[in-house]
């Protein structure tokens, strides 16, 4: 390794879903190294396994073989109870589909992961709130989800990702869903945050978006391509 290790390590990760008897072999040996501080977009076909590696980046699925360091901690070798504890404690994640909770408030949507995190209420209030007046959601704290614009939906996720202040944030095309313009603040935001210290890892189609990370890669049929 390294002096400085990489937030994200990955060596000959391999990972297969057996679906009605038929295995689909959806990572085919990934070595990846992600520094800290890094924009990498991730594009490719679908299907190629860009939300499968998303999956193992986020601790949410194990690989069946290879090794999976995350911030030095070997993460292949851990227990579930471990394995959320470090990801609750290490990783923000944005998806395409927004994921908020519809009957509940945009502040009790992001105060959710500090409950998990065992903070008490008072700092939960206070950290939801700074978090969504950050992403210029001050006026809109009582909103549900349904109240919300696609755009303002995304930010109260990304406002909930962030709010545990991961070292990693995760964001499987989290402007799918978005138009044009609105995609536009989405993705000016992600770079704001990147400039501050956020290390961002970006899956993507669209090639406009993908040119403002720092460093593009390319997936086709379970294999990383620069
Ligand atoms: N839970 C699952 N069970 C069985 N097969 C799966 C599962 N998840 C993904 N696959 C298969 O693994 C392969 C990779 O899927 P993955 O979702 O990673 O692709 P993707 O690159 O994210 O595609 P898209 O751009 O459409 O989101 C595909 O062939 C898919 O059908
Ligand atoms: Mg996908």
């Amino acid at each position: 390794m390294n002096a400085v290790p990489a937030v994200i390590r990955l060596s000959g990760v391999h990972k297969t879903y057996a679906q009605d008897g038929v295995n689909v072999h959806a990572l085919r040996g990934i070595d990846l190294d992600i520094g800290a501080g890094e924009f990498v977009a991730i594009m490719g076909a679908s299907g190629s396994g860009k939300s499968t590696l998303m999956h193992i980046l986020g601790c949410l699925d194990a690989p069946e073989r290879g090794d999976y360091w995350l911030n030095g901690t070997a993460v292949t070798r851990l227990d579930g109870d471990a394995l959320a504890a470090i990801r609750n404690r290490e990783i923000g994640f944005v998806f395409q589909s927004f994921n908020l909770l519809a009957r509940t408030t945009a502040l009790d949507n992001v105060e959710m992961p500090l409950v998990y995190a065992g903070i008490d209420k008072q700092e939960r209030r206070a950290r939801a709130r700074a978090e969504l007046e950050r992403m210029g959601l001050g006026e809109r704290l009582l909103h549900h989800p349904s109240q919300l614009s696609g755009g303002q939906q995304q930010r109260v996720a990304l406002a909930r990702a962030l709010v545990t202040r991961p070292a990693l944030l995760l964001a499987d095309e989290p402007t799918g869903n978005l138009d044009s313009a609105t995609s536009g603040e989405i993705l000016q935001l992600l770079k704001t945050l990147n400039q501050r210290g956020l290390t961002v890892v970006l899956i993507t189609h669209e090639q406009d978006i993908a040119a403002h990370a720092g460093r593009r890669l390319r997936m086709s049929d379970g294999r990383l391509e620069a």
